[in-house]
């Protein structure tokens, strides 16, 4: 498979991220099939790209005609063969847990054309360990994108330990294809790169706080306006998913060590279910305005 080649992707969960990475692709003039496992989940996908190309089209970073033109190369799938008869690029965007990505990937290569070539998007995952349950591993990757996916230009590319270099470059095409900025990781070690080192950031500033030290507000105020980093901790936790903050963290807990045990002021929002922004509050409350990080 050539990148003049790839016409048709299919991208499996309407999530989050899922949908933000369908949007991405009908922007760069893909056709899109978007699968999820119930039509509420899909058609809830499908609304939040009508918004967010809505919101770009608001703001002149695209024109309308363009926002109509992506919308329509998106089509909402639930059943799976459907949604993979036509893929030359299957994205992968399940849930983080491992059992759960191999679930899908055991019915997808019954559908999925031969010369397709799947991507998982994975925070933290082993690439390897999942393309080992697939029938293709040497054309099987990892692609992390960011959240949101169609405002922020980085995808990190991620090999497995049987990835070729054909399907590296392939994807790294394929990215920049999307306007973005593909950077290679080689080894397939837990949070890759940017969440190596954003995620214990989250965490440092949660243990800040569970230890009394300072208030949410204040080390927001900190990160965002005295550091310069574009959100506060906490207000970036919420909008990234603060249960996809601590499942990352836990990863790294369990496999790289006690440095990255997740702050119980993450588990308890886990826990409480206040996820952050697709719940309607997390350390913030969504509900009545959203984040206010004192200036
Ligand atoms: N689509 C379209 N518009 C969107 C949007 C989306 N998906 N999400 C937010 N917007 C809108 C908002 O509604 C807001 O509109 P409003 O002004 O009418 O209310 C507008 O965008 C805000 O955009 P601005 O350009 O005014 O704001 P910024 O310049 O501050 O940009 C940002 C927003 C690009 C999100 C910036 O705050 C940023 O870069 N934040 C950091 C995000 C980040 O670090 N992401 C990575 C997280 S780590 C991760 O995802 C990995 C995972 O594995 C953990």
């Amino acid at each position: 498979m050539q990148l003049e080649d790839v016409q048709h992707v299919t991208v499996l969960g309407a999530g989050n991220m899922g949908h933000g990475i369908a949007e991405v692709a009908a922007l760069a003039g893909y056709d899109v099939a978007l699968r999820d496992i119930e039509d509420e989940f899909v058609q809830k996908g499908y609304d939040q790209i009508e918004w967010s190309l809505g919101k770009l089209a608001e703001k002149d970073r695209i024109g309308d005609a363009e926002a109509d033109a992506a919308l329509d190369r998106v089509e909402p799938f639930v059943d799976l063969e459907a949604s993979l008869a036509d893929a030359d690029v299957v994205i992968e965007v399940v849930p983080e847990k491992m059992a759960i990505k191999k679930d899908v990937y055991d019915e997808v290569v019954e559908y999925a054309p031969e010369d397709a070539v799947f991507v998982t998007n994975t925070s933290s995952l082993s690439i390897t360990e999942l393309s080992e349950v697939t029938d293709r591993p040497e054309r099987f990757c990892g692609m992390h994108f960011f959240n949101p996916p169609v405002r922020m230009d980085l995808v990190e590319v991620i090999s497995g330990k049987h990835t070729s270099e054909d399907t590296l470059e392939l994807i790294e095409g394929f990215a920049e294809s999307m306007g973005k900025t593909p950077v290679r990781v080689r080894k397939d070690s837990p949070g890759f790169i940017v969440n190596r080192i954003l995620v214990p950031l989250m965490n440092e500033a949660a243990w800040i706080v569970e230890s009394g030290d300072a208030t949410i507000e204040t080390v927001d105020s900190t990160t965002k306006f005295d550091m310069g980093l574009p959100m506060g901790s906490f207000e970036l936790a919420d909008q990234v998913g603060i249960d996809v903050g601590y499942h990352v963290l836990d990863y790294m807990h369990e496999v790289l060590g006690e440095a990255y045990r997740p702050c119980p002021l993450l588990v308890e929002k886990v826990e409480a279910e206040e996820l952050g922004k697709k719940t309607g509050s997390g350390f913030y409350d969504y509900e009545n305005g959203g984040a206010q990080v004192p200036s």
